[in-house]
């Protein structure tokens, strides 16, 4: 199967779906979860979540299972680590089943179009819990942690440093949408796909976004903040050598940082969607650091996830 452009209102697979309007609505919820988590008791009460995986996972598994359990939902998760989604059946098959018995599919992939076959196929919400192209719950999860700390979205300045991954994708997603300033950082030939860019784009010039790609790391001068992801995502074990050599001189150490804080009030922030290979795209230094708000990001994966499945499938949001 190749690309299915269509997918449902209800799904959250990329971002472009919400729009700067729809993460802002989201960012009001899961800020009213977390300040008065009590009054959101039962928002999934009798509603049921699978969570179909085909990679390993701690911060995302957890946050959605006790995210959906406070909500007073359940979630079920199926471990797709051997299996593939679309080896033993085929996708249309195994979404026309699912959309009988639960409420939302959260599915993680190695391939981005599978998530768009299953939504094509299900009649129940699909959220992207990251695929090769996206991750766009941690996306939506650090913009508002950087919401906390900052202030205002429009006048946020965010330097990424690294891959031009799929944690780049749905960052240059969301801060174009939401106005921000972006330098995204990376070594000759690891920039972001240019179809994302593309998209970004046209967010921008409706939000008044500023998005600058570049391989000069002396870029993240002046920033509010400085993000980076590992340099080998989950499957790419084969490239590592490769990419180890490529990525050199693109570690976030106290000397970018000082470069990053340059002519600000105070010290930019770290930030990273983890895990971490310490020393490798970030030194403990940094990550360690009094600046680095990494568990912030952590915990907010919840808060916002909690408030996007509310959007999704319950009573109020
Ligand atoms: N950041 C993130 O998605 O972490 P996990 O891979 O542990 O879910
Ligand atoms: N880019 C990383 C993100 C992990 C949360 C990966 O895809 O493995």
């Amino acid at each position: 199967m190749t690309m299915i452009a269509a997918t449902k209102a209800a799904d959250l697979l990329t971002l472009d779906e919400l729009g700067g309007e729809g993460v802002r609505q989201i960012f009001e919820t899961a800020a009213a979860m977390k300040a008065t988590p009590g009054e959101f008791r039962g928002v999934l009460s009798g509603k049921s979540v699978i969570m179909l995986f085909e990679k390993p996972s701690l911060r995302t598994r957890v946050s959605f299972e006790v995210g959906v359990a406070r909500l007073g939902g359940h979630a079920m998760f199926y471990d797709h680590g051997s299996v593939k989604i679309g080896e033993r059946e085929s996708v249309k098959d195994y979404a026309k089943n699912l959309e009988r018995w639960v409420d939302c599919i959260v599915a993680r992939v190695f391939k981005h179009n599978i998530l768009e076959e299953l939504a094509f196929y299900s009649s129940k919400p699909v959220v992207n819990a990251l695929s090769d192209m996206h991750h766009p719950c941690q996306a939506l999860a650090d913009f508002f942690t950087l919401r906390e700390r900052v202030g205002s979205d429009e006048s946020l300045k965010l330097a990424y440093v690294g891959d031009g991954n799929n944690v780049a994708h749905s960052l240059i997603l969301a801060g174009a949408m939401l106005g921000s300033h972006l330098t995204i950082v990376t070594p000759p030939g690891f920039e972001p796909q240019f179809d994302v860019l593309r998209r970004a784009m046209a967010h921008a010039q409706k939000s008044g976004a500023k998005i600058t790609v570049t391989n000069d790391v002396e870029a993240v001068e002046g920033h509010d903040a400085v993000y980076t992801d590992v340099w080998v995502s989950m499957g790419q074990a084969s490239q590592q050598a490769f990419r180890l050599a490529a990525f050199q001189g693109y570690q976030v150490d106290a000397e970018l940082m000082a470069l990053a804080s340059k002519g600000r009030p105070m010290p930019a922030f770290f930030m990273h969607c983890l895990p971490a290979n310490r020393n490798i795209e970030v030194t403990d230094e940094v990550i360690d650091s009094a600046s680095s708000v990494v568990y912030d990001q952590a915990e907010n994966r919840m808060h916002v996830q909690m408030a996007l499945l509310a959007k999704l499938m319950g009573q109020r949001a």
